[in-house]
């Protein structure tokens, strides 16, 4: 299947993905990496991979819509099967969900935290096992049906970033094994159940 990642970041579930296409049975071609930002890790890691990358920024467009607009472009040059948010750090709009499937990776066990900030949420609230959410994306914050979850352990001296590495090495995991079963066998959806064959 022809996969577009999208990316904000350092990219390490990028590169995740991009070390499981090695193995041709994996199913995935990385057709090409977008990112809402220049000068960040994930895109230096495509083109590492002579992967094409694209960027379409918020900033210069008129609105939230015609920037929709301009990632579906992008996004239809490339006629990707399925398109990966991977650590991508904006609400996508209608004009792209209404033409892909289009799956996220969050790092907290949704439906508890959403939003930029899981996993410092997560920590402030005290919960003692966190982990990391698959889930299609819909028009909200992180409320789509959810493919795959991993449960991920809080531990007491745990920081921000203590958390969310312990949970990205978990993360890496189940992102390559979803996007390679969607990509391989597709899915079906009724309600909020989803179902890979
Ligand atoms: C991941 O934990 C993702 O769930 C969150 O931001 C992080 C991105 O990490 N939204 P990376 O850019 O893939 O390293």
């Amino acid at each position: 299947a022809r996969v577009v990642v999208l990316v904000s970041g350092t990219g390490s579930n990028l590169q995740a993905l991009i070390d499981a296409t090695a193995d041709p049975g994996y199913g995935v071609e990385i057709v090409a990496v977008g990112a809402d930002r220049d000068a960040i890790l994930a895109l230096e890691r495509a083109e590492r991979h002579q992967i094409p990358t694209f960027v379409v920024r918020v900033g210069d467009h008129p609105d939230r819509t015609a920037w929709d607009a301009a990632l579906a472009t992008q996004l239809a040059a490339y006629g990707p099967d399925l398109v990966v948010s991977a650590g991508f750090m904006k609400i996508l709009g209608e004009q792209v969900l209404a033409d892909h499937t289009v799956v996220n990776t969050h790092p907290a066990l949704l439906p508890a935290f959403p939003g930029a900030h899981a996993v410092a949420d997560a920590l402030a609230y005290g919960v003692r096992v966190s982990g990391c959410t698959a889930h299609l994306v819909d028009s909200g914050v992180d409320t789509g049906p959810i493919l795959a979850q991993r449960a991920v352990p809080v531990e007491d001296d745990d920081t921000e970033d203590t958390l969310h590495a312990r949970i990205k090495d978990v993360e890496h995991a189940m992102l390559v094994d979803v996007v390679g079963r969607l990509a391989r066998h597709g899915h079906t959806l009724t309600d909020r159940k989803v179902t890979i064959p």
